[in-house]
């Protein structure tokens, strides 16, 4: 099989843009005024028209654009009798889109003292607000009313005290009458399967916690195979949890105990989920390789869930069939998507699957190999969202796991951790008035929506990137029209030529180069 037919294999596949296709070097073309940022379908015309690209690799690049892969081999994830275990631990169903009242409950515990300590301390109206956004990512679920809990401690079995259950079943009956409630969630990380079978009883509703509202979300969002993976590994560590805690609370009769064939059902899930897992791997890692040898420098977007990050690609690549939305968690696949610096230097931009705190570590271990490209990056571009309450705590917060997912990637070696430069970008400036922004720390002030801020964060971009890639700006003195300036235009990024004052049979071009290429130009050329 041809090299071309196995990417392409490959390619469809996995979710990853074909960046084997990224074009050979073009014609700078200056889009809506910001230096740098290129239409990509008339940069894909220009380099037809200029015979660069042929037709073909026009069709594969509009084949690879959806992000589904090869379903053919995961069939097996469509099991009812796993369905029926699922349910039963997290209370979710395959019929995700069925119209849903919700009551959200922000437990949180009264003396900040007694509080787990977290780096940034998020005000109990902030999670109820993240809580809601969470419903509201879930089409035709609404959010009946919502109500932060005080509580002593969120480890009780019963989790509310006897006054407050009390109160709260009032709530309940009046809502079921006035809005036809249809389901409690607690928005705690994980609920003991204790707590859960408690308030279930009590209130005659079903009870979730963030996990299972999160799974609900990211069932939703996976569409490429390796999304669906994930999302039914993160499923796994729940329900063995749940299960595990109802052996030890109760007896098989009372409570959520797995049969023997059910646990082997778990079982042989999770081992095809492994092998399926691991072959999706070897895969991105293929493609890391190709993509190391063919010396694209890599920023990767990274952020809180929501912050913005496919809209700062969008708007830093134009690419249509980008389509941000307003929903946590609507990118579940890292995105490889080329763009251009103003120094003519094309880049890929990887957009990542967006953080959020309070989740439980099981839930995201499953996303960590996607996110392992951004760890290998040359350069991290943090998109954080200026305008939400909590953005101190959101940036703390994906900073403290992005140290941790390069501790991982070493291999839990401290030493040889060391996460690529960051880029720091407040996003959403133009919802924040100009004064709260001048109070600011001096990081990159951006619209991702109105385009505004883009240049210098482009030109930011590009130093970090030529100094972390080992790429100098040289000035080179070729004959004009000559083989040495055909070879510069196909092997170095030109940033732009002049004829040379001096001598008229001579141009001078500036050009973005690594020491690998010029040693290589020097081999070809300077004998
Ligand atoms: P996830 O994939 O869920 O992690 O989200 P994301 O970080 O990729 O965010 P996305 O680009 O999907 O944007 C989320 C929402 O914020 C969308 O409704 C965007 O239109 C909106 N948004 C993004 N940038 C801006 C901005 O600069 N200003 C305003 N007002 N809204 C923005």
């Amino acid at each position: 099989m041809s090299a071309m037919r196995i990417f392409n294999r490959m390619a469809r596949i996995l979710p990853l843009r074909p960046v084997g296709m990224i074009p050979l070097r073009c014609k700078y073309t200056q889009h809506q005024g910001v230096k740098g940022i290129r239409n990509r379908k008339s940069f894909f015309e220009a380099q037809i028209q200029a015979g660069h690209r042929s037709e073909d690799s026009e069709n594969l690049e509009q084949e690879e654009r959806p992000c589904i892969g090869d379903m053919s081999d995961m069939r097996f994830l469509d099991d009812r009798a796993y369905d029926e275990v699922a349910g039963g631990a997290m209370r979710i169903t395959r019929d995700i889109t069925s119209s849903q009242q919700v009551l959200i409950l922000q437990p949180y515990v009264k003396w900040a003292a007694k509080r787990q300590s977290t780096p940034v301390d998020v005000r109990p109206e902030d999670q109820l607000a993240e809580a809601s956004a969470l419903i509201h990512s879930l089409p035709n679920w609404q959010v009946a009313r919502g109500l932060k809990v005080p509580l002593e401690s969120l480890e009780k079995k019963t989790l509310f005290g006897s006054g407050k259950l009390a109160e709260l079943k009032e709530l309940v009956a009046e809502l079921r009458t006035e809005r036809q409630l249809t389901c409690l969630f607690v928005s705690k990380g994980t609920l003991s399967f204790a707590q859960k079978r408690f308030l279930e009883a009590e209130f005659r509703l079903p009870v979730m916690d963030r996990y299972s509202v999160v799974i609900q979300i990211l069932r939703l969002h996976a569409t490429s195979a390796e999304a669906k993976i994930q999302v039914a590994m993160a499923e796994l560590p729940y329900i063995w949890a749940q299960a595990k805690d109802a052996s030890v609370t109760q007896t098989r009769r009372q409570g959520y105990a797995l049969t023997d064939l059910q646990k082997e059902i778990l079982r042989t899930r999770e081992r095809k989920l492994r092998a399926e897992l691991d072959r999706v791997r070897r895969q991105r890692q293929l493609l890391r390789q190709k993509r190391k040898q063919q010396n694209y420098p890599i920023v990767a977007v990274v952020g809180y869930t929501n912050a913005g990050k496919t809209s700062l690609i969008k708007a830093l690549t134009v690419e249509d069939a980008l389509q941000p939305r307003n929903q946590l968690f609507a990118t579940l696949d890292v995105t490889a998507h080329a763009g251009c610096l103003p120094c003519n230097l094309e880049v890929i931009y990887m957009d990542t699957v967006g953080f959020m705190s309070d989740l439980p570590t099981g839930l995201f271990e499953c996303f960590v190999a996607t996110l392992e490209d951004a760890m290998l990056a040359d350069v991290i571009v943090h998109v954080q969202d200026l305008s939400h309450p909590c953005h101190d705590a959101q940036r703390t917060h994906v900073e403290a796991t992005l140290r941790s997912l390069a501790f991982n990637v070493a291999g839990g070696d401290s030493t040889a951790s060391q996460l690529p430069p960051i880029i720091n970008v407040y996003n959403k400036c133009d919802l924040v008035t100009s004064e709260a922004q001048s109070a600011l720390d001096p990081v990159h002030r951006i619209s991702a929506r109105l385009q505004s801020g883009l240049e210098p964060l482009l030109e930011d971009i590009e130093q970090q990137i030529l100094t972390a890639t080992g790429r100098r700006k040289l000035q080179m003195r070729v004959p004009s029209g000559g083989p040495e300036m055909a070879w510069l235009y196909k092997n170095a990024a030109v940033v732009e030529t002049k004829a040379d004052e001096k001598n008229p049979e001579r141009l001078m071009m500036h050009v973005v180069i690594s020491q690998r290429t010029l040693d290589q130009f020097k081999r070809e050329f300077c004998r």
